[in-house]
């Protein structure tokens, strides 16, 4: 039985890349085969709306981030994987929170503090091109995670100030209506790589440095070819601290496999050489995945399937969670 509940969302606004994978998607679907503990995973698409005004870059995303985490194992029959938007309950959810939730608080949203910043800096007005669903997203995100009473919630660093105002709006709610929320917590692992891009900073969409996961095998070679090294010759002795090359192929590599290129580095490999090496070892981990994702991909019918159960999955604690909830704040039948 499980007694602990690990929920995250990924936000549907691009296609998966090495990034992603390393940091994100390969620890969550280890994690999802533990016992013990109940697995949410869901795709954040109301999420993407506030970024997002492309109809088909959210709908295409979709499709993809759903294919990737099937194609890489993710345990459907333990994991519930859904589509945040199938929940109803959430967007019912995120009201009841948006009218316990302090407007200072949002305030002092970092994502929100930094976009009014810019405009200042521009000389802007501060509420340029600010919409409301920027400034609130924090709360629809403590609604995904409050729905379920999720203990632990795995996040990148940059989300830890989310889950803090989640602690905050369960809190608030808990005090005015009794104790209905569990206060979850951040998970933040240190150990997980974050995986350089081409250019040697954190590969991110942002900075259009990525590699994208699902390139096919010359496309993928060809980006790995493209990591940027430096001018040392063959022969010559090569450093692996700050190589996104050899951080790039260490998140893939086990042990033994570092330590090797570690010495190669030393003896001097040349770039073109540590580029192939690097290029097999990731191949050689997503090709089978690479298989079943182009399967999934063109069978879109299947996937959504798949999400519509872990959607009923997801409901079954969602709708009576919410009918106690709205009784609570006094929503109920009259008789
Ligand atoms: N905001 C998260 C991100 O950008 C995605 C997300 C949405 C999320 N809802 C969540 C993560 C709930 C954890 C829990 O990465």
């Amino acid at each position: 039985m499980s007694n602990r509940t690990v929920l995250t969302g990924i936000t549907t606004t691009g296609t998966p890349h090495l990034g992603n994978y390393v940091g994100a998607i390969k620890p969550a679907i280890k994690a999802s085969h533990s016992d013990g503990v109940l697995s949410c995973y869901f795709l954040a698409d109301y999420h993407a709306l506030i970024k997002c005004r492309d109809p088909e870059i959210v709908h295409r995303s979709t499709l993809e981030i759903a294919a990737t985490w099937l194609a890489l194992g993710l345990d459907t029959d333990k994991a519930v994987f859904y589509r945040q938007s199938d929940i109803p309950e959430i967007s019912e959810l995120t009201w009841l929170l948006t009218c316990v939730t302090a407007k200072g608080l949002m305030n002092r949203a970092h994502a929100y503090k930094a976009a009014v910043q810019e405009n200042v800096e521009k000389g802007e007005d501060a509420d340029f091109a600010m919409t409301m669903g920027l400034f609130s997203y924090p709360i629809l995100m403590a609604a995904d995670i409050l729905m379920f009473n999720a203990h632990e919630v795995p996040v990148g660093r940059d989300q830890v100030q989310h889950l803090e105002m989640a602690r905050d709006i369960a809190q608030r709610f808990n005090h005015f209506f009794g104790d209905h929320f569990v206060l979850p917590e951040a998970v933040v692992d240190d150990n997980v790589a974050v995986l350089p891009g081409q250019d040697g900073r954190k590969m991110s969409k942002s900075y259009n440095n990525t590699i994208p996961l699902w390139l096919p095998e010359k496309k993928l070679r060809k980006s790995i070819m493209r990591i940027v090294t430096n001018s040392l010759e063959p022969g010559e002795p090569k450093q692996t601290e700050d190589s996104a090359l050899f951080a790039i192929y260490s998140a893939f590599a086990n042990a033994e496999q570092r330590a090797e290129m570690k010495q190669a580095f030393a003896d001097g490999i040349a770039w073109g050489a540590a580029k192939q090496q690097c290029f097999e070892l990731i191949n050689a981990e997503l090709a089978d995945a690479r298989a079943i994702y182009e399967e999934l991909i063109a069978d879109p019918d299947r996937i959504e399937a798949c999400l519509q159960e872990g959607a009923q999955r997801a409901r079954e604690i969602a709708a009576p969670f919410m009918r106690e909830l709205r009784d609570a704040v006094g929503i109920r039948p009259l008789v």
